[in-house]
């Protein structure tokens, strides 16, 4: 289900969180993608993709950190006005990154109220199950739709020992439990990461809201990948993440284009110069 599917026509309008709901309601399957910067947002918006995420993941891709853990709220909010500005139709999640919402509800909502109004983002993310509800059911209150995230949480990598799979025996019950709490508290939607195929097609069986899975099988409402996994940046990615294109053998091969003819007197020729 593209953006214009999802808009029910060519409205122009956003896609907002009652059109996610209503795709659930049908049955419909949509795409979402990261995005952290205009131009890229800008493409993923004409191709369709109704819903992107300004994810926390920017550590890695952008700032080329080995975790999402230290990326801050004053490194994500200008990638995340960037992509709102970037955009005509997409909605516009915002990670809250690690050590900006945890200490308490009111830390954040401090957050989300700022990547709403200094990023104009149109929701917020955050990891976590029971332990985040009461912050949760006040964004939610408050009227900032909110997106979860269950599974491989990756701001507790360190706590989870390792990115791995999530959910496996009894830990996938509890997992369905953080799910419907979730779901009750507010959050609009629900990403699942690394979980098992089968529990996430029952927690999305379990649920009115959409999931959206990232190594979680095809059972989900919904998939989300980091765009350089999708597009083929990344040097190496998770076995989950397929890769639709060589975006880095395509920068390589311009790049290197580039510098056999600047160094051989071909570019610039007249047609890239001035009189
Ligand atoms: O930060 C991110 O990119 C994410 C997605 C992987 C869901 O949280």
């Amino acid at each position: 289900m593209t953006a214009e599917a999802l808009y029910g026509g060519a409205s122009g309008r956003r896609v907002t969180v009652r059109d996610l709901a209503a795709a659930k309601a049908r049955n419909e399957k949509w795409p979402m993608l990261t995005a952290y910067d205009a131009l890229t947002a800008r493409v993923f918006d004409e191709a369709g993709i109704p819903v992107l995420l300004v994810g926390d993941s920017a550590a890695m891709v952008v700032y080329g950190h080995d975790s999402t853990i230290p990326v801050t709220v004053d490194e994500l909010i200008p990638l995340t006005a960037a992509v709102v500005r970037g955009t005509r139709r997409a909605l516009v999640v915002a990670d809250l990154p690690f050590g900006s919402y945890q200490a308490s509800p009111r830390a954040a909502m401090e957050t989300a109220v700022r990547f709403m109004k200094e990023a104009g983002a149109h929701a917020v993310k955050l990891e976590g199950g029971h332990r985040i509800l009461r912050c949760v059911e006040d964004l939610a209150g408050a009227g900032i739709p909110v997106m979860g995230h269950l599974g491989l949480t990756p701001q507790s990598v360190h706590a989870l020992g390792g990115y791995r799979v999530q959910g496996r025996g009894e830990d996938g019950e509890r997992l369905l439990q953080d799910a419907k709490a979730l779901q009750s508290a507010g959050a609009f939607a629900i990403v699942l990461e690394c979980v098992p195929a089968d529990l996430a097609a029952r927690v999305t069986a379990a649920l009115a809201v959409p999931t959206i899975g990232i190594g979680a099988g095809p059972g989900c409402d919904a998939q989300v990948l980091v765009w350089q996994d999708m597009a083929g940046l990344t040097p190496s990615v998770a076995r989950f993440a397929k890769r639709y294109a060589d975006a880095a053998g395509l920068l390589r091969q311009a790049a290197a284009d580039f510098a056999s003819e600047v160094i051989s007197g071909a570019y610039p020729s007249p047609e890239h110069s001035y009189r």
